[in-house]
């Protein structure tokens, strides 16, 4: 391919010519995945970037996917992810504030966190899960009783998580959880608002719509203010081995050592808010959609019986024991996720990055201008046919090993596991800045999804006999109010 300058990278739709720039802005309000579509079909497919319409009224570059090991190569001084999240999130007024997503010591914490000990992550998890399932599912065993099934994982995942983020009495309170998760929800309804408002009125148009965030942060405080009180006798101690082991009590020690313009109760709070949002939000969605994909593909695949089976197989007759390493064993409950993520990612483009310096030329030496936002447009790749067998249906056991993979179904996924990042699947970005907590995230979803297979019957209800999911602007959502029945099994 000949090689280009900036000003040559073509405009998808030709949005740049005359009257067309507002079309291109409609089109990514009104059929964001038509334009994805067309974007990766005429460009990005092919190996060249081209222009889309962007957030607030601006513009954003595809890249083609073929570019990741090139740019996953590239420094942070020359692609920056923290600038572009800052930049697409709105973080001054949708998180709080822009610092808890530029100064990434949360992060690094997390990071030494997992790498230290996944599995008492896990543990903590597993310990918690029983009662936050039949908080939301209840325990009648004789009647079947009507779960909205987003507004219950959300829960779900935010008390379980919650046990190894901010310990046990924290994450058993109601209200706070029903705060986390109004937290989560509202980053995007105020990054949704300004995603439309030219930038130029933001300054205006911030503050009003980040009212409910500030109010839903206040509210938190209060019920984190007694935590964080008790949590300070800890760091006066010389001996810490009483101290609790959560990530709320080590990133306030982090910040007493370290970073003290962080050590107050509403940053403190904020960061955890945060945390929440990364941690809970994209991994109800994934298991939404995949329960939903479990129960709708069973009659053709057998789903249910086939994942109840491997429970079985993995961890024998007993309640399942879990690690990483026995989640590792779960090769259908694998395959089934990762289809489900491929099919159903929460965005259509990934790996989004800013270019921050002047003269950065692109593989095929296409110049790439300074200041650009760049992303990877992920959904087209991830269904294309010519990629992937039937690339646009659902088959759960299409990855599992080649041996389990039933007679007729396509084998060219076979043993490709649920967190292995390629530059065609990118649910979990690419790279270094790929996501952290992905491996955490493997074991909460099969912790979840067999928690609820192996202990309670579930159907679809006759009221939604087959959700799908809603493109919402550029956003892919289960049906908010999608139903499912359960009822306690008699026994496991
Ligand atoms: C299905 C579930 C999940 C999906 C699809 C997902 C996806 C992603 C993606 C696409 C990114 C951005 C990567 C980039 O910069 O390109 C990200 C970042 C992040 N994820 Fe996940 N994630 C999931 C679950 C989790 C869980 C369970 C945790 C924590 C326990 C977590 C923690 C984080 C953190 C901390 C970041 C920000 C990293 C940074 O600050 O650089 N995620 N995730």
């Amino acid at each position: 391919m000949a090689s280009q300058a900036p000003g040559d990278i073509p405009f998808v739709r030709d949005f740049d010519k005359g009257k067309s720039r507002f079309a291109g802005y409609w089109s990514l309000w009104s059929n964001s995945k038509d334009l994805f579509q067309d974007a990766y079909d005429s460009f990005t497919k092919h190996g060249q970037p081209c222009w889309i319409p962007g957030s607030s009224f601006s513009k954003h570059l595809a890249l083609p996917h073929t570019y990741l090991p090139w740019l996953a190569a590239q420094p942070d001084s020359v692609f920056h992810h923290r600038e572009a999240f800052n930049d697409l999130l709105k973080s001054k007024w949708s998180l709080g504030g822009s610092k808890y997503i530029m100064e990434p010591w949360s992060t690094r914490l997390f990071v030494a966190k997992l790498r230290a000990n996944l599995d008492a992550l896990i543990q903590d998890f597993c310990s918690e899960l029983p009662s936050a399932v039949a908080e939301q599912f209840g325990e009648k065993r004789t009647e079947w009783t009507e779960v909205t099934v987003y507004g219950a994982m959300k829960t779900i995942f935010i008390r379980a998580a919650g046990r190894w983020m901010v310990g046990p009495t924290l994450c058993q309170n109601g209200e706070f959880n029903r705060l986390a998760v109004a937290y989560m929800e509202t980053v995007f309804y105020v990054s949704g608002i300004l995603h439309y408002t030219p930038r130029i009125l933001h300054p205006l148009v911030g503050p009003v719509a980040s009212l409910r965030q500030q109010y839903i942060i206040a509210q938190a405080k209060k019920l984190v203010r007694p935590v964080f009180e008790d949590r300070l006798q800890y760091l006066s101690f010389s001996s810490e081995k009483d101290a609790p082991k959560d990530f709320l009590y080590e990133a306030m020690k982090h910040a007493y050592t370290t970073r003290r313009e962080d050590f107050n109760l509403h940053d403190i709070t904020i960061y955890g808010l945060y945390f929440y949002w990364a941690s809970c939000h994209q991994i109800s969605l994934t298991a939404t959609f995949t329960m939903f994909e479990i129960l709708k593909s069973d009659a053709e695949y057998a789903t249910k019986s086939r994942l109840q089976e491997e429970t079985v197989r993995v961890f024998g007759a007993d309640g399942p024991t879990w690690s990483r390493a026995t989640a590792a064993q779960c090769s259908l409950m694998d395959s089934t996720l990762r289809e489900s993520l491929r099919l159903n990612s929460f965005i259509s483009r990934h790996v989004f990055k800013k270019i921050m310096v002047d003269g950065v030329q692109a593989p095929d030496g296409t110049a790439l201008p300074k200041g650009a936002l760049t992303c990877v447009i992920s959904r087209p790749l991830h269904t294309d046919h010519e990629l992937m067998t039937e690339g646009g249906r659902f088959i759960p056991f299409r990855f599992a090993a080649a041996h389990e993979i039933p007679e007729g179904t396509p084998t060219d996924g076979a043993g490709k596991k649920l967190t292995a990042i390629t530059p065609d699947y990118l649910p979990f970005g690419y790279g270094k800045h790929a996501c952290p907590g992905r491996f955490l995230a493997d074991a909460q979803l099969k912790m979840v999804l067999t928690h609820m297979l192996r202990y309670y019957e579930i159907e679809l209800s006759p009221k939604n006999p087959c959700p799908r999911p809603v493109i919402h602007r550029e956003a892919t959502l289960p049906p908010r109010r999608a139903m499912i029945l359960v009822r306690r099994r008699a026994k496991a």
